[in-house]
């Protein structure tokens, strides 16, 4: 096949016959970036965290730059990330409880890529720590994040879900005890929550897996980079660190509240006696000792740097000052709300979360989700869950600030505007479909009628487009692709089982080469 590139009608693929210059090859991004939801600006409430500091981007940019070529695989060879690592973890520890002059003050820690592999490396630690139990298993709040599921699955532990209060969701210390057996291995507990930004008893879970002889691992990926200045700043931030005694370990994501370009996240154990069986090393063949402290064994210099860079520059006078302004356009979202006829929050905001759901059967919150689209505000709608209805997330972040005030009358034209249009209709036979369908029962046939028939996949699968997404959102979207109320309706009608497997087809579908 002969390359198009010449006559103006370049496909993008990304293996050209000839190569392309760099300026020309750096349009092409930016012009893919074009279809993308904005990640500056204050308008988009999940995926991503803007300080909006001016020349930030640029510093990371380059710190990522200068390391992007270097290996995390062999810390011998590259000190220099060994040392940023180093001191990355120690930030993390001294802002958890931990350090020298503490009740934990031989924490240790690794840098990871995510808060997936936080957790799933809690989990594997916990899971080798061990040996004796045949079949492992964690006890986890049902309002823990994914990312829990996804490490029993990677690692055959068997998930013992933990049910929350539907007022307070908060799972009960005695419902935790209950969910503890000879076989568990991990209790878990979120600090906060990702989909209400709900606090759990840490004190009183810590106590009673203590207790039980079980380690206990706090989840503050979101938010163990704003509980601290929230404290410091007099919000009522109850003890979720390691000042509690049963934590043995805690997770923290850098790409998130610290504001640092994606792929950097610390998970931190209470001594090394604790991390030691996180380690995987492997000795037993012609090439080099495999020792890998994380889940990746060669591994980007550059999210490391540009997060060591991100901290040094923002500091703690510049960290409290952006928590300081994120508590503040949390306040005003969360008034917004309060003043919108029909909507409710689901829980009071305690921490950069504001999530509500809807009093009024004629306003449908799919709806009002694509009115805020349409008006340039992009939230993210979760699906209603046992007792739990549907809500909608804001993930809020220092760049919201000024763009509080016009939330609010947005939000309330969105709602008449939802009002006016009316609750998605969906057709009967599809709501009974849903409703009753098992997921073995999705043929390629069926998942390819309903993706056309919600307009998703097919020649869409070209553009970018992404479903489930943090925190396990409905859909997000990008390019030609845009999700709509009446996907989520759709989902929402279906049990967790079918809306897993019917995204599953249809990222299947958006996820193929082209060529
Ligand atoms: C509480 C919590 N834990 C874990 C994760 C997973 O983090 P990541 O998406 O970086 O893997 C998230 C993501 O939003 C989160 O909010």
């Amino acid at each position: 096949m002969s390359d198009d590139q010449d006559n103006g009608q370049d496909t993008g693929r990304a293996l050209p016959e000839r190569g392309l210059p760099a300026e020309r090859v750096l349009g092409d991004v930016k012009a893919l970036r074009a279809g993308d939801r904005p990640t500056h600006g204050g308008r988009l409430f999940a995926y991503v965290y803007d300080p909006a500091v001016p020349g930030l981007d640029e510093l990371a940019a380059a710190a990522h730059a200068g390391s992007a070529h270097v290996n995390g695989l062999d810390p011998t060879a590259f000190p220099s990330l060994l040392a940023m690592e180093n001191a990355l973890v120690g930030a993390a520890a001294r802002l958890l409880g931990g350090g020298p002059g503490t009740n934990a003050p031989d924490v240790v820690g690794s840098v990871t890529s995510g808060g997936t592999e936080s957790l799933i490396l809690a989990v594997k630690a916990a899971r080798d720590a061990r040996p004796d139990v045949a079949a492992p298993r964690i006890a986890v709040p049902v309002t823990a994040h994914a990312a829990f599921a996804k490490a029993a699955h990677y690692l055959r532990v068997a998930l013992d879900p933990v049910p929350v209060d539907p007022v307070t969701l908060r799972p009960s210390a005695a419902a935790v005890a209950a969910a503890i057996g000879p076989d568990t291995v991990l209790v878990a507990c979120s600090a906060p929550s990702y989909a209400h930004g709900v606090v759990d008893p840490v004190a009183e879970i810590a106590a009673v897996a203590a207790g039980a002889g079980v380690r206990c691992h706090v989840d503050a990926c979101f938010g163990g980079w704003t509980l601290p200045w929230l404290r410091r700043l007099g919000e009522p931030v109850p003890p979720f660190d390691f000042a509690v005694a049963g934590v043995t370990s805690i997770s923290v994501d850098l790409h998130k509240y610290a504001y640092a370009p994606k792929g950097v996240s610390v998970l931190l154990h209470r001594t090394p006696a604790l991390r030691a069986p996180q380690f995987f090393a492997y000795a037993d063949w012609p090439g080099y000792t495999m020792v890998n402290p994380v889940i990746a064994s060669t591994r980007s210099g550059g999210p490391i740097a540009a997060a060591y860079a991100t901290l040094r520059h923002l500091g703690e006078d510049g960290y409290l000052r952006l928590a300081a302004a994120t508590r503040d356009a949390v306040a005003g979202l969360a008034d917004a709300v309060r003043g919108t006829h029909g909507l409710r929050l689901l829980a009071e905001p305690e921490s950069t979360v504001v999530c509500f759901t809807s009093t009024d059967p004629t306003l449908d919150l799919f709806v009002l989700v694509d009115e805020l689209t349409a008006r340039g505000w992009h939230t993210q709608p979760q699906l209603s869950y046992g007792d739990l209805p549907a809500s909608v997330h804001l993930t809020v972040t220092a760049a919201v600030a000024p763009r509080v005030a016009e939330f609010g009358p947005d939000l309330a034209d969105a709602a008449a505007a939802a009002r006016a249009a009316g609750p998605v209709e969906l057709p009967a036979e599809l709501t009974a479909l849903a409703a009753t369908l098992t997921p073995d029962a999705l043929t390629p046939e069926l998942v390819a009628g309903l993706a056309a028939a919600l307009g998703l996949g097919g020649a869409a699968a070209g553009a970018v487009g992404a479903a489930a997404g943090s925190g396990g959102a409905a859909v997000g979207s990008g390019g030609g692709f845009a999700p709509d109320a009446t996907v989520n309706a759709l989902l929402d009608a279906a049990p967790p089982a079918l809306r897993e497997r019917l995204l599953v087809e249809f990222v299947g579908l958006l996820q193929r080469p082209t060529y």
